[in-house]
């Protein structure tokens, strides 16, 4: 049950803020605590990471339930995607 926690960005909220005001992230790897921001940074700065498993290493840890692994995969794509556009834009002007 993958994308629970984490959607792709703009689908759905992925921050809160707890009472007081505090900025909080939304979870999308709970076993290791990682959160969708730490996860399309570490994407962000390793274009070599392709897949769930790379960016667990990424982060210094590994998969264990896997149920993190398709929402891990979103979150790739959708910073792929968005350096597909960047690219094509760069190229058009
Ligand atoms: S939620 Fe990521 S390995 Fe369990």
């Amino acid at each position: 049950m993958g994308g629970i926690f984490c959607s792709p960005a703009g689908k759905r909220q992925e921050t809160g803020k707890k009472p007081g005001g505090k900025q909080v992230q939304m979870i999308v790897c709970v076993c290791n605590a990682k959160n969708c921001r730490t996860v399309r940074e570490v994407v962000a700065q390793g274009p070599h990471i392709d897949t769930p498993a790379a960016a667990h290493r990424a982060m210094g840890c590994k998969p264990q339930c896997g149920r993190c692994l398709p929402a891990i995969a979103g979150l790739i794509e959708e910073a792929r995607a968005e350096n597909v556009l960047v690219t094509a834009m760069a190229a058009a002007d």
